[in-house]
């Protein structure tokens, strides 16, 4: 078998996969130290933050706990509209809990805005994001990302989790899909 099949469709990488391991050690560092002695909950947004979360977790030197959340922005094709809906939500409650959300990507920002929102009504007693990737051109919202790996131009983008129609996720870099694989 072909083993480099799915990388035949990337056009070019953005980020290959000693950056990525490079930037998501020092921000798991980072993490320790400002979360040292405050027991913090991961909350990975699925599925494109499995990666991400798999990875810093395990750079990290402190206890963390994980939870997950699916959820489903309203919109057309590539396009986010910021009304969401929950697919999956927590099992857990977060009441008083320090909160850090993990996401693959901040895009226009309204997901995650929401998201922020909808964990802190719930009590938690902080909420703060990490994503590994932010378009910063396309911000449609003002939403603070404590934690960023890698600031992006807006092209569409696979890869370390990130999906097309969802095939991709598994490739260990970010890349931009070849055009003729979705034109
Ligand atoms: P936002 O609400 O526009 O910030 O949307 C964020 C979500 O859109 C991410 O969690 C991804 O699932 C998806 N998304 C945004 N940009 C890309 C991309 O370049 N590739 C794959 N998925 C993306």
């Amino acid at each position: 078998m072909d083993l480099t099949t799915i990388e035949n469709d990337i056009e070019r990488v953005i980020v290959s996969r000693e950056d990525l391991q490079k930037r998501v050690n020092e921000l798991a560092a980072q993490v320790d130290k400002d979360y040292k002695d405050k027991n913090l909950l991961l909350i990975g947004v699925l599925k494109g933050a499995v990666m991400a979360v798999a990875d810093l977790s395990r750079a990290m030197q402190t206890h963390v706990e994980m939870d997950w959340m699916a959820v489903s922005s309203y919109g057309s094709g590539t396009k986010s509209s910021g009304v969401v809906r929950i697919l999956k939500d927590l099992d857990r409650d977060i009441t008083n809990r320090h909160v850090l959300i993990v996401e693959d990507i901040v895009d226009t920002g309204l997901t995650l805005s929401w998201l922020k929102g909808n964990l802190e009504s719930r009590g938690a007693a902080s909420v703060e994001i990490l994503s590994i990737l932010r378009k910063p051109e396309a911000a449609k919202v003002e939403v603070s990302v404590k934690y960023v790996g890698f600031e992006i131009p807006t092209d569409f983008v696979v890869g370390y989790g990130l999906d097309f129609d969802e095939k991709y996720r598994n490739l260990p870099f970010i890349g931009v899909l070849a055009k003729h694989m979705y034109e």
